[in-house]
């Protein structure tokens, strides 16, 4: 009997290539059936990748479809989740989970009465670098985070943004640099240093000629635990550079560069890099009980792109099957939105924004 969980994929764009490879080289999934607003791209999609290309009504019709990747524009996100959720298939929704807090509450609500399991693209929590600094900071490692500094200083190009009508529009990209590219350093500072509860933020357009969100963005942050913080996310840093995320504590530093963890330092400890850092940071955070591939195993994130994205699903998988809750679920997909959001309200009144938890 063929136990494989049966796949449908939309919205056959730039992104869906990585979602088919990976749910190819899952043993427990099948990707049965791909659907695209233009059928034209479904079907040129399904020739390269082997779905059945199907109309949208004939997925949720499909009992033998058990679940859907949206990998459709952002604020589209939750409209087909939620009628792929009430159509009784289990969802996963590309970052960002959409663009405002009502498109994720309602899917939140869907997932809830459906029981469906429910995740959402973050594929860099699944490197090994941010899993490493997550149980370095579990344990204590760094002692109490003092200052964060995340960095975006991407480029795209204008013929980027020319490449599809919804980029960079509020529409349906929500934002520009930090609603689509810097989401995903969002999560991790979330998911990392805590919830923020206070953001002044200033954006600007200054590259790009056709385009109606930002190109640039600061802001800086005060965190729950009374870290403070900074962000920046850009597309207009010519020619663009690795992502940054760095932490700092009262015992000790993890810097992560582009996927990797470029530095861990603890206080009394020699200084590592890299592979060295990941491993390190690892066995001390489990008492030297577990090697590091245990924590943050080799083939998770090791740095060829769709590895990380192959690891969530591998996660999502599972839970479908175990009921469990996915690592980055509905609740997490918002937690970066609502930060967003909270950027762009403050850049956009020029006062402070407070989330919720901020103390009156
Ligand atoms: N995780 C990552 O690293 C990553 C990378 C790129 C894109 N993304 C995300 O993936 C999503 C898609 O981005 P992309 O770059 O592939 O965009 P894209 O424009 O290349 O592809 C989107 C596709 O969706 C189709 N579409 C539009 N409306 C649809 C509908 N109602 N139903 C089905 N299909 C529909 C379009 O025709 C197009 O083929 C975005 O949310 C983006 O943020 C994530």
């Amino acid at each position: 009997m063929n136990t494989s969980l049966r796949f449908a994929l939309a919205g056959c764009g730039s992104i869906a290539p990585t979602h088919a490879r990976a749910l190819a080289s899952l043993t427990d999934a099948a990707l049965v059936a791909c659907t695209d607003a233009l059928p034209e791209r479904a079907r040129a999609f399904a020739a390269e990748f082997g779905p059945r290309p199907l109309a949208w009504a004939d997925v949720l019709a499909d009992p033998d479809i058990d679940a859907v990747t949206v990998c459709a524009p952002s604020g589209l996100h939750a409209a087909l989740g939620v009628q792929a959720l009430r159509a009784g298939k289990h969802v996963v929704v590309e970052k960002p989970m959409d663009i405002s807090l009502a498109a994720c509450d309602a899917l939140l609500a869907a997932q809830r009465e459906s029981g469906r399991r429910l995740a959402v693209i973050s594929q860099h929590r699944f490197d090994r670098a941010s899993r490493a600094v997550r149980a370095a900071l579990d344990d204590g490692l760094l002692g109490d985070l003092i200052l964060v500094d995340a960095r975006i200083p991407w480029y795209r190009t204008q013929e980027y943004y020319d490449s599809g009508d919804w980029r960079g529009t509020w529409a349906l990209d929500g934002g520009g640099c930090l609603m689509n590219q810097g989401v995903h350093t969002v999560d991790l500072l979330r998911w990392l240093a805590g919830p923020a509860v206070t953001v002044y933020a200033q954006a600007r357009t200054a590259a790009h000629i056709r385009l109606e969100t930002e190109d640039a963005i600061t802001a800086t942050l005060t965190f729950a635990s009374g870290a403070i913080g900074t962000l920046m996310a850009s597309t207009a840093a010519y020619p663009g550079f690795p992502a940054r995320l760095a932490l700092h504590g009262t015992r000790g530093s993890a810097v992560i560069e582009g996927d990797a963890l470029q530095t861990l330092a603890i206080q009394g400890r020699e200084t590592v890099a890299g592979e060295a850092a990941i491993a390190h940071a690892v066995q001390v955070a489990t008492g030297g009980t577990k090697a590091a591939t245990t924590l943050a195993p080799p083939e998770l994130g090791a740095g060829a792109w769709g590895e990380a994205h192959r690891a969530q699903l591998a996660d999502f998988l599972q839970c479908c099957r175990t009921g469990a809750t996915p690592q980055v679920d509905g609740t997490q997909g918002r937690n970066a939105v609502e930060l967003v959001l909270a950027c762009y309200e403050s850049a956009r009144t020029g006062q402070v924004v407070m989330l919720p938890g901020a103390r009156p």
